[in-house]
């Protein structure tokens, strides 16, 4: 009966929230279900189903609390376009070394995107040098970070041949990214509402896709907590559905509007 009314409530996740279940493990949905079971008292799967489908608040609790980790390789192509083409290349070409830091890494995939990026570009400049601090509150999302493994589907945006240069194929058809990428990403914990950055003297902050649970206050106040992280121009990267707020435009200036590509005024 358990069982009937989960799968009934996994297709109302279906309809109602448009999230395909079966691209997660039946363990995470039930784990993010419950949890949001609990902080509505309910007990029953069923119960829980009749305040889905009539509450648009829970609904948008749902849909955060289930895509909370989501994050992929080349996440929003066009803006890891402009970061591969004109930002990275620029930072090297004026200081030799880039120190980025990736705030709401996940599970590795944003700043191994990074890494990637960067790989290819020091080659060209033997001398310079590239190090991608990453940092998330969940303990868990780390540890799969650090790991490196993904499976096929987690690959799709890269190219074969850089997922042949830059990730081992393990023998049950998992991937694992190599050490190479692994050893330019520092991953550690940390949390962004704590007022302190990670590190300082930074030549781009990408915090993407991070603050669905932050009050606007909350939001502008890690723009600000970022400002003295950064550099002179140093860059900050945020969400694509992300704002930057009219009283921190004293603070940061758009270098890609559309692709909330912002730079430290000086
Ligand atoms: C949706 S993922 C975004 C991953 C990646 N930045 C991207 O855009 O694909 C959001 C991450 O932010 C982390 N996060 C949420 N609140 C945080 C906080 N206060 N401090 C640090 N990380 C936080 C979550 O744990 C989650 O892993």
């Amino acid at each position: 009966m358990q069982d009937e009314n989960f799968n009934l409530l996994k297709k109302s996740i279906e309809r109602i929230l448009g999230i395909q279940c079966g691209s997660y493990k039946e363990e995470y949905i039930k784990r993010r279900v419950l949890s949001r079971m609990r902080i509505r008292g309910k007990e029953e799967y069923k119960d829980y189903n009749s305040l889905l489908v009539q509450d648009k608040d829970e609904q948008e609790s749902l849909r955060n609390a289930l895509t909370i980790n989501v994050t992929k390789f080349w996440r929003d192509k066009e803006v890891f376009e402009i970061i591969k083409a004109e930002i990275i290349p620029e930072i090297l070409k004026k200081r030799g070394k880039a120190r980025i830091w990736s705030a709401g890494c996940s599970t590795g995939e944003e700043p191994y995107t990074l890494a990637l990026i960067a790989y290819d570009l020091i080659r060209l400049k033997p001398d310079s040098q590239v190090v991608i601090y990453a940092t998330d509150i969940d303990r868990e999302v780390l540890k799969k970070a650090k790991e490196g493994i993904y499976d096929k589907k987690s690959l799709e945006n890269l190219s074969e041949s850089q997922v042949k240069r830059h990730f081992i194929q393990l023998e049950d058809g998992k991937y694992q990214v190599k050490q190479h990428l692994k050893d330019m990403v520092r991953f550690s914990w940390h949390d962004l509402m704590s007022g302190k950055p990670a590190t300082n003297y930074l030549d781009m902050v990408t915090c993407r896709n991070v603050t669905i649970y932050f009050t606007e206050q909350q939001k502008n106040d890690l723009a600000r907590m970022f400002y003295p992280a950064l550099v002179s121009e140093g860059f900050y990267i945020m969400g694509k559905t992300e704002f930057m707020a009219r009283e921190l435009e004293d603070k940061y200036k758009p270098y890609n509007a559309l692709q909330k590509i912002y730079r430290k005024s000086s």
